[in-house]
């Protein structure tokens, strides 16, 4: 029997330098997509996939985020008095319950396995999700399920550690972490190796680590004493090498499709992305793009 993945963290320090000016007192998380910030699509993400308790690893300027999942007393109430119903009633459903957030400060750049570390009081002794909130996903056309709950899934079936892994051409491989593959079953594999952000040319696989992980709380010790790696910060992939010297990890080839949102043009595909599958705004939306003709 597998422990259930109750709690999920959101590494949500980082400065967003891509999106100046835009993100100068704006967190680059609180861009929208389409009606939504980027944030709240993976939080929705991670609630679907039964995630309890939300812990989000901040920084100075990020105080926003923490309002945005909270109660707005003034603005619920102009819109009740205005009859604003449906308004009303899908701030209050998107709510995380009193007390499901969690808020703790990453206080230097140190890498993303400082930022995950800087969770392990609020996760304690149990395994845990954690999704990097550039990487927006939506659900494939078999219906499966967004990335995450097809990941809890993976994990229920083979127990240990998961990552979801998406497939980029070899000259992509250099930006990310990149897995190696052993046994394959096809939706997932055994993962042999890892190696964040291979020179070009040396990378094992073309099967990159795309933001989604369900983590053992053995990985805190490990974060907490390792060396600098790729870029001088501290990295999740040299982390979870080590723990995979003692546990499984398995990689999961998911239904669907991700957004790099930490860049302009995946930002904006996303946009479009999302758009075209939202019912509120597809026709009137796809009426306007068709007016920029063939390209
Ligand atoms: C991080 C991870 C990397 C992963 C990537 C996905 O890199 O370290 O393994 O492939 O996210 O976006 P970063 O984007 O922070 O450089």
């Amino acid at each position: 029997m597998t422990k259930r993945i109750r709690k999920a963290v959101f590494p949500v320090a980082g400065l967003g330098t891509r999106f100046l000016p835009a993100t100068k007192s704006i967190p680059k998380e609180m861009l929208t997509i389409v009606d939504r910030p980027v944030l709240q699509h993976v939080v929705e993400e991670a609630a679907e996939a039964g995630i309890e308790h939300f812990i989000f690893v901040t920084g100075r300027g990020k105080a926003v985020i923490e309002d945005h999942f909270d109660i707005n007393y003034e603005l619920d109430d102009t819109l009740r008095r205005r009859g604003k119903v449906k308004e009303f009633e899908a701030l209050k459903a998107q709510l995380p319950a009193a007390g499901a957030t969690s808020f703790t400060r990453q206080q230097a750049p140190l890498g993303l396995g400082h930022a995950v570390w800087c969770a392990r009081e609020l996760v304690g002794d149990e395994p845990f999700a954690v999704l990097l909130p550039d990487m927006v996903t939506m659900a494939g056309p078999q219906n499966s399920g967004r990335c995450l709950r097809q990941c809890v899934e993976a994990y229920e079936k083979h127990g240990g550690n998961i990552i979801a892994v998406e497939e980029v051409s070899p000259e992509e491989t250099h930006q990310y972490g990149v897995v190696s593959i052993g046994k394959d079953e096809g939706a997932s594999f055994e993962i042999t190796g890892m190696v964040e952000k291979p020179p070009k040319g040396t990378a094992p696989s073309t099967s990159i680590i795309s933001g989604r992980y369900l983590l053992g709380p053995e990985i805190f010790a490990i974060l907490e004493r390792i060396e600098k790696g790729a870029g001088g910060e501290i990295q999740l992939t040299d982390g979870m090498k080590e723990l995979a010297k003692t546990q499984a990890f398995h990689g999961v080839r998911f239904d669907g499709k991700t957004y790099d949102c930490g860049s302009k043009i995946g930002f904006l595909a996303a946009n479009v992305a999302f758009a075209l599958a939202n019912p509120d705004v597809a026709s009137a939306f796809k009426a306007e793009l068709k007016k920029f003709g063939p390209f």
